[in-house]
């Protein structure tokens, strides 16, 4: 089966050029085919701007156990919509994925029920270095360095030494000290206002954790990514990091801050907590000066029902798949950033990271994960509009300019918009992304 794609302002390494692209089978076969190349399907772009596939490197998508939040069925349509062709899932589901088997369970699921591409993390325990050494068909290593949803946590530094020594796959962490949010906790025990959560998980807690995980990194020469940086304070440790430390940011900590309680209130409480403005600028600095490498979502579902219960016990966590592309082009569209640099962030980079295999670029021999945005296009973000299980947006009521129109999952047509439309192609299926290590 041969596709092209003509009249596209294809977005490549070289940078935009003007051309077409043709698809044959499940990769990138040519690109600037002749005139004369023929197609079994023929898709005029119509001089829209052409993408890789974005790829999602920190995802909570709760299969198994936790499918009334979300599943990879709705997750994957949600993704398909989102541009985002590939994710990679955290370890934080029921049973939590810590031995080779609930990894390759979590692979037969996706296999039969994913739209898009799909990987899965290894999570670390204090007792499953042996699993982590030998973790195969994985990215990487999850540590919870500090606890948040589920029950995930390696905080004491003897099993962290271990895990940092003894394996090899590359490791991210959630970084937030366990003993400072603790001490936090029982310091506003009190307190019911839903703003304490970031007093509870502080700048300080971020930094800790931060510092401490990249100074293990750097003893054990261990390639290291930071997840979800969320202060100003961290961008420095970043930077001095060297060349083992990568690092990410998610919209929620670029584009809320605590002034949004009063109107958001648990809808953005996540972990690590939303900080102040001068970090949402700081941060949106870091990235556009190179210093943070990529953007990614932590999705992470939770009912309305459960984000209603009131603070404290109201779960962390938010969804992001479906907006978070058109969140960073709506910046390109008021000039903060470039479409490159939005590639370079939401596809190569993350490819890059995680060692994929074939992703992440619009170069011949690629997959054909791609995906076509109309940068004109305003939709406004509504909570009925979301593939998400859970049904809702903390962007809900927004307008939003730049958005996918079309996506293409190894060589095939998941998703378009049609008539003002969203249709998908449920019976199309992802794969399991491939790489270099592990
Ligand atoms: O807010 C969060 N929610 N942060 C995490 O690290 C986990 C996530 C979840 O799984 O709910």
């Amino acid at each position: 089966m041969k596709t092209l794609i003509k009249n596209a302002k294809v977005v490549t390494p070289a940078g935009i050029q003007e051309t077409s692209v043709l698809i044959e089978g499940t990769r990138i076969a040519d690109l600037d085919a002749a005139t004369q190349t023929t197609a079994d399907q023929v898709v005029d772009a119509g001089g829209k701007y052409l993408l890789p596939g974005v790829i999602d490197d920190q995802v909570h998508f709760r299969e198994p156990g936790l499918t009334h939040k979300e599943d990879l069925a709705h997750a994957s349509r949600a993704c398909a919509k989102g541009g985002v062709t590939s994710f990679l899932e955290m370890p934080n589901t029921v049973p939590n994925t810590i031995t080779q088997a609930a990894l390759e369970a979590k692979l037969a699921t996706a296999s039969k029920s994913s739209l898009v591409n799909y990987g899965f993390y290894v999570g670390a325990t204090t007792e499953n270095v042996d699993v982590l050494q030998h973790a195969t068909r994985t990215p990487g290593i999850k540590i919870f360095i500090g606890s948040s949803t589920g029950n995930l946590l390696v905080d004491e530094q003897a099993a962290l030494e271990k895990i940092f020594a003894q394996s090899t796959l590359t490791i991210c962490a959630h970084c937030e000290d366990e003993t400072t949010v603790r001490a936090n906790a029982a310091k506003y025990a009190n307190e019911t206002d839903i703003a304490f959560h970031s007093k509870v998980r502080d700048h300080e807690a971020a930094v800790i954790a931060t510092k401490r995980a990249i100074d293990l990194a750097q003893r054990h020469n261990h390639r290291f990514h930071v997840l979800h940086v969320s202060t100003a304070d961290e961008i420095e440790l970043i930077q001095n990091g060297g060349p083992l430390i990568t690092s990410e940011v998610c919209p929620h900590h670029l584009f809320f801050n605590v002034d949004d309680y009063p109107r958001l209130g648990s809808l953005v409480k996540m972990n690590p907590s939303v900080k102040t403005k001068t970090d949402n600028e700081q941060l949106w600095q870091a990235l556009c000066d190179g210093i943070i490498d990529i953007v990614a979502t932590d999705h992470a579902p939770h009912t309305m029902e459960e984000k209603r219960e009131p603070y404290p016990k109201c779960p962390s966590g938010l969804p992001a798949v479906e907006n978070y592309l058109a969140l960073m082009l709506n910046q390109v569209n008021q000039g903060k950033c470039t479409i490159e640099q939005v590639a370079k962030w939401m596809c190569s980079g993350p490819a890059e990271i995680w060692n994929m295999k074939r992703k992440g670029r619009i170069e011949v021999g690629y997959d054909a994960d791609l995906t076509l945005v109309d940068m004109d296009l305003t939709q406004t973000v509504l909570n009925e509009n979301q593939e998400t299980k859970c049904g809702w947006t903390p962007w809900h009521g927004d307008d939003v300019t730049g958005w996918p129109i079309a996506t293409w999952v190894m060589g095939k047509q998941v998703f378009r918009i049609s008539d003002g439309k969203s249709e998908f192609d449920d019976s199309r299926l992802g794969a399991e992304i491939e790489y270099t290590t592990g």
